[in-house]
């Protein structure tokens, strides 16, 4: 059984180095991680976290009204696949209308994209390179 709770930012790291930043001299940290408006959620099975998730605000020009940045989407190697980043994604969006927000958006990774899209996230514009990461596509999906 898997659940979904609100975590620290803390939390979040572990898997962020593990999923997102192994061989990336990226940081881990992202600015807003400890922000008022920011949260993080986590997937469990059996109480061993095994996805994470933030959710900032951050305004982007080409959306408008209450907005929110998706960063550090990841779940653990083994546990990929098995629907628990679209739960994760699930709880957010219910969290997000409860704060009357508009649009989350997100840089999403080329190989991604296609999970945000059966999410219901649409691609805006062209793709774009992100250093040591590669090439991304901005991606937003309507919440109100
Ligand atoms: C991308 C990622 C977060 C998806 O999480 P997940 O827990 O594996 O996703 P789910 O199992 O909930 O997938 C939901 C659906 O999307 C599909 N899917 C998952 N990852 C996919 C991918 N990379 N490409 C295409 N489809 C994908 C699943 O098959 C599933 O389809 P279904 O609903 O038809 O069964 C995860 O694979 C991951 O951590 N990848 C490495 C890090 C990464 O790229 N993060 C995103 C950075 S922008």
């Amino acid at each position: 059984m898997i659940q979904i709770k609100e975590i620290s930012a803390q939390e979040t790291f572990p898997i962020r180095l593990e999923v997102l930043r192994k061989n990336i001299p990226l940081p881990f940290e992202f600015n807003g991680d400890f922000d008022d408006e920011t949260f993080h959620l986590g997937a469990f099975k059996n109480d061993k976290l095994i996805a994470v998730s933030s959710y900032m605000k951050a305004d982007n020009k080409n959306f408008s009204g209450n907005q929110y940045q998706l960063r550090g989407m990841a779940t653990l190697t083994e546990y990929q696949g098995l629907g628990i980043g679209k739960l994760m994604l699930q709880e957010a969006v219910q969290i997000l209308k409860e704060k009357n927000s508009n649009f989350l958006w997100c840089n999403a990774r080329i190989a991604a994209v296609d999970f945000y899209k059966k999410q219901g996230f649409q691609t805006f514009g062209e793709k774009f390179e992100i250093s040591y990461v590669g090439e991304h596509y901005m991606m937003f999906k309507k919440i109100k």
